[in-house]
C-alpha cells in the first residue's frame, strides 16, 4: 500500500468519531419523530430562546429540529473541535491554509479598527489602507468624469472581466446595491469564455467611453485572459493606438509581471495579496467595480458591516454566535440527518445572485473529501448549496421542499424595509409569502387538518411538515447590512470546515479540468492524431473536429 493510499484509508479517529458524536447520533434517533409544531406548542418561549439579534439583523432559528439538548451537544462538538482556537489563529494571520502555506486574512481587508495584523511579522494594514485609498481616488476620478477615454469623453461604462471569485462577489454586490449606484455609470460583468458573453456585452458599448477592469488574482486564468485580449483588440480597433490602453484598462491582481506583460501600466494596477482567497476577495481591490458603482463611502460601509460581523464572531459566546449557530445546525442536518443539500432562498430581487455567490463560497471551500492531514474522510462534508429568489422558487421547486422525499434545510432571507418605498403593497405580499413558507414547511398539514378542508385526494394534499429553516430578517438592505450578511456566511463556512477538519481555503479540485482542457484545446484545433484519452473523450474530440472542419469546407 502506498503512503498516499495509507493516508486515504486512515480517518477512523476523525472528528465525527468523537464520543459527543455518538451522543448526537442517539439524540437524533430520539428526535427523529418529534414534530417541531409540538415543540412550539409545548414551549411558548421557543422563539425567544432560539433567535438572535445583532443591530438590525434578526436570526430566527427556532424552526429547526432541535432542543436545548441538541444545542448543548453541538456546542460541545464545536468546543472539542477547537473552533475558538482556530478562529483566533485565522484572525491572527497564522498560515491556516497549510497546503498553500498562506494566511487567511480577508478579515484584515475590513479591519476597520486598524489594529495591526501581522503576516510573517509584517503588519498588513498599511498596505490594505493604501490600496483602499488608491481605489477611492481612482473611482472618484471616473465617477466625477475627470478620468476620460481616448477621445476626451467621460467614462459611461465599466466592464469587469473576471471569473469565480473575481466575478461573483463584485457582480452580486453591485446588483444588490442597485439603489446606491452612480446614475451615469453602468457596470457590466464578463466572465464566461463563451464568445457570446463578451460579444453581447461589447456590442452595446462605445470603446471611447468604456473602462475595463481586468480582475484576476493570478492573471493567468484562461477565461479571463481570453476575454481581456478580445476586449483589448476591440478597443484598439477603434482607438488605433496602444498608448490609449492606459485610459481604458486597469488591472486587479497579485501578479504584477503578468499585468505589465498584458500591456497595463503598473500604475493602473490595484494590488492584493496571496492571503486573500479568490472567493473571499470582494473586500480587496477585486471590489474595484463595486467602488466604481457605488462610491468609496458605500464600499467602506460594506466593509464596516463585515467588520461588525467579524467582531461579533470573535467576541460573542459560541451559544449566541450567529455564524456558529448556523454552522452547527448545518452540521446537524448534514451529518446526523443525512441531508445532502441546503437551500438559500432570498426574498429579495436585489439578492437574486446571492445563491450563486454562496455556492462558490461554500462549495469551493468545503467540497473536500480529505481532511487537513490528507486522510479520506468517512463523513459528509460541504452540502450541495443551491437556491433562487423566494417567490419565483415557490412556483418552481418548492413542491419538492414541501412534499418530496428529501429534507432540504433552507435559509430564508428577507428585508423589513421595501427597497422601493412606493411599492410597499408588493413588499407586504413578498413578506407574507416568505413567512407562510417557513410556517408551512415547519407545521405541515396533518391528514385530519387536510380532511377538514377537502374530501378528495386527501393523501395527496397532506403536508408532513417538520422541514427546518432559518429566517434572516434584515432591517434594510444597505451596504452595511450586506457586508454583515456576507461575512456571516463566510464565518459559517469556516466553522464547518473546523468541525470537518478541512482546509477551506485551497481548491485543488478545480485543477485537473484546467490541465485536461489545455491538452484538449490544441487537439480540437489541429489535425494531429488524438490519443491518450478514454474512448468517449476521443470520439467527442473527433466528432467536434470533423464537424467544424466540414463546416469550414476543409
Ligand atoms: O478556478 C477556480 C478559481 O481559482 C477560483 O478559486 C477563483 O476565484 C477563480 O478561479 C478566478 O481566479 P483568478 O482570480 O486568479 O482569475
Amino acid at each position: 500500500m502506498s503512503a498516499v493510499q495509507a493516508l486515504r484509508e486512515a480517518a477512523a479517529d476523525g472528528p465525527l468519531h468523537r464520543p459527543v458524536c455518538r451522543l448526537l447520533q442517539a439524540h437524533q434517533a430520539e428526535l427523529a419523530d418529534v414534530a417541531m409544531r409540538d415543540l412550539f406548542e409545548r414551549d411558548p418561549q421557543r422563539f425567544e430562546r432560539f433567535s438572535l439579534k445583532l443591530d438590525g439583523l434578526l436570526l430566527d432559528y427556532s424552526k429547526n429540529r432541535m432542543t436545548d439538548d441538541t444545542l448543548a451537544l453541538l456546542l460541545r462538538l464545536a468546543d472539542e473541535a477547537d473552533v475558538a482556537g482556530w478562529r483566533a489563529r485565522m484572525f491572527a494571520g497564522d498560515k491556516i491554509n497549510h497546503t498553500e502555506n498562506r494566511a487567511v486574512l480577508h478579515t484584515a481587508l475590513r479591519n476597520r479598527s486598524n489594529t495591526p495584523v501581522r503576516v510573517d511579522g509584517e503588519d498588513v494594514m498599511p498596505g490594505v489602507n493604501a490600496v483602499l485609498a488608491k481605489m477611492g481616488a481612482f473611482a472618484e476620478q471616473v465617477r466625477s468624469g475627470a478620468w476620460c477615454g481616448y477621445t476626451g469623453a467621460r467614462i459611461t461604462d465599466v466592464v469587469n472581466i473576471g471569473i469565480g471569485g473575481s466575478d461573483l462577489g463584485p457582480q452580486m454586490v453591485v446588483q444588490a446595491l442597485k439603489p446606491y449606484r452612480h446614475p451615469q455609470l453602468k457596470v457590466h460583468f464578463i466572465s464566461n469564455v463563451d464568445g457570446a458573453h463578451v460579444r453581447e456585452t461589447l456590442e452595446t458599448l462605445n470603446p471611447a467611453t468604456t473602462l475595463f477592469v481586468v480582475a484576476s488574482k493570478t492573471f493567468t486564468t484562461q477565461e479571463t485572459m481570453t476575454n481581456a485580449h478580445t476586449a483589448r483588440a476591440w478597443l484598439l480597433a477603434a482607438a488605433q493606438d496602444e498608448t490609449h490602453i492606459a485610459k481604458h484598462f486597469v488591472a486587479v491582481s497579485t501578479n504584477r509581471d503578468a499585468v505589465t506583460a498584458f500591456g497595463i501600466d503598473a500604475a493602473n494596477m490595484f494590488e492584493f495579496w496571496d492571503w486573500v482567497g479568490g472567493r473571499y476577495s470582494l473586500w480587496s481591490a477585486i471590489g474595484l467595480s463595486i467602488v466604481l458603482a457605488v462610491g468609496i463611502e458605500r464600499f467602506i460601509e460594506l466593509l464596516d458591516g463585515a467588520h461588525a460581523m467579524d467582531t461579533h464572531f470573535q467576541t460573542a459566546p459560541l451559544a449566541a454566535n450567529m455564524p456558529v449557530i448556523l454552522a452547527l445546525l448545518g452540521v446537524w442536518y448534514n451529518n446526523f440527518f443525512g441531508c445532502a443539500s441546503h437551500a438559500i432562498l432570498p426574498y429579495d430581487h436585489y439578492l437574486r445572485s446571492l445563491p450563486a455567490y454562496l455556492q462558490q463560497a461554500d462549495m469551493e471551500s468545503n467540497g473536500k473529501s480529505v481532511d487537513r492531514e490528507g486522510r479520506s474522510v468517512d463523513y459528509a462534508t460541504g452540502p450541495i448549496l443551491w437556491g433562487a429568489t423566494g417567490i419565483n422558487g415557490q412556483h418552481a421547486f418548492y413542491q419538492l421542499l414541501h412534499q418530496g422525499t428529501r429534507m432540504v434545510p433552507a435559509d430564508f432571507i428577507v428585508s423589513v424595509r421595501a427597497p422601493i418605498p412606493e411599492m410597499q403593497a408588493h413588499h407586504d405580499i413578498l413578506i407574507a409569502n416568505c413567512l407562510a413558507q417557513t410556517e408551512a414547511l415547519m407545521r405541515g398539514r396533518t391528514p385530519d387538518e387536510t380532511a377538514a378542508q377537502t374530501t378528495q385526494f386527501v393523501s395527496h394534499k397532506v403536508f408532513d411538515g417538520n422541514h427546518p429553516s432559518n429566517t434572516l430578517m434584515i432591517d434594510q438592505l444597505t451596504p452595511y447590512a450586506l457586508g454583515r450578511l456576507i461575512a456571516l456566511y463566510e464565518h459559517k463556512i469556516f466553522v464547518q470546515a473546523v468541525i470537518w477538519n478541512l482546509n477551506a481555503y485551497d481548491q485543488w479540485g478545480v485543477e485537473l479540468g484546467k490541465q485536461l482542457a489545455s491538452r484538449i484545446l490544441p487537439e480540437l484545433q489541429g489535425d494531429a492524431p488524438v490519443s491518450g484519452h478514454d474512448a468517449s473523450t476521443e470520439a467527442l474530440i473527433q466528432h467536434y473536429r470533423h464537424m467544424t472542419q466540414a463546416r469550414a469546407g476543409l
